[in-house]
C-alpha cells in the first residue's frame, strides 16, 4: 500500500501566490473529494493517541481520546469523519460569534491583527482527553489557541492530528510539548 504522505502530495494541488504573491498555497480539496484517499486520511489521523508514547505520557499515562475537537472551518470535513470512525462525538471550536452558549474564548495572531476561536464550555469535561483535529499546521498559533481553550475547560489534549504540516513556520515548536501528527511533512 502507498505510504500516506506519498499518496496526499500526488493529489493535492499547490498553488503558486495563493492567497498572496510568494504563498504556495497547498490545496487538499481533491484529497478530500478522493474516496479512497479520504478514507486513509480519515484512518491515519484517528491513529495517533492509540500509539504515541508521548501522549501517553500528557493524558497520565492513559491512551486514546474520549472526544474530537475540531476546528471551523477546514477541520470540520476531518474531525466529524475521525469521531464516526473511532466511535466518539465530535464539538466543533469555532470562530469567534458562532456559538449561542456560554463560551470560553482564546485570541490568535493573524498575520495582520487577531482572530479568535470560541468553544461551548459544556463541550469539554474536566479530564477528557482530545484528538485535536485541523487540515494544515503552519505557524500554530490556531492550534494553540485550540489548545488553550480545551485546557481552560480541564480538558487533556491528548494529541494533534493534521494532514498536512509546513515544517518551515515552526508550527510544531510553539505547540510543544503537545505532540504532533502529522501525515505529511513539507
Ligand atoms: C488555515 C488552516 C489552519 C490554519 C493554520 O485556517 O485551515 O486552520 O490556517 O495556520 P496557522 O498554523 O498559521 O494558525 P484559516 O483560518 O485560514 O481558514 P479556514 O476557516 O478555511 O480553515
Ligand atoms: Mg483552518
Amino acid at each position: 500500500e502507498r505510504p500516506v504522505d506519498e499518496l496526499i502530495a500526488s493529489i493535492a494541488v499547490d498553488v503558486p501566490d495563493f492567497p498572496e504573491p510568494g504563498v504556495l498555497f497547498r490545496d487538499l480539496t481533491p484529497v478530500f473529494a478522493d474516496a479512497g484517499a479520504f478514507r486513509r486520511v480519515v484512518d491515519a489521523l484517528t491513529e495517533p493517541a492509540d500509539v504515541d508514547p508521548r501522549a501517553a505520557a500528557l493524558s497520565g499515562g492513559g491512551v486514546g481520546f474520549d472526544v474530537v475537537a475540531g476546528v471551523e472551518a477546514r477541520g470540520f470535513l476531518l474531525a466529524a469523519a475521525v469521531a464516526l470512525d473511532a466511535g466518539t462525538g465530535v464539538v466543533p471550536i469555532r470562530k469567534a460569534g458562532k456559538l449561542p452558549r456560554e463560551r470560553v474564548s482564546a485570541d490568535y495572531e493573524l498575520e495582520y491583527g487577531t482572530a479568535t476561536l470560541e468553544l461551548h464550555t459544556d463541550s469539554i469535561r474536566p479530564g477528557q482527553r482530545v484528538l485535536l483535529v485541523d487540515d494544515v499546521l503552519a505557524t500554530g498559533g490556531t492550534l494553540l489557541a485550540a489548545i488553550a481553550l480545551v485546557e481552560q475547560l480541564g480538558g487533556v489534549v491528548t494529541a494533534v492530528s493534521v494532514v498536512i504540516e509546513l515544517a518551515a513556520l515552526g508550527g510544531r515548536q510553539r505547540i510543544a510539548p503537545h505532540p504532533v501528527h502529522a501525515l505529511w511533512t513539507t
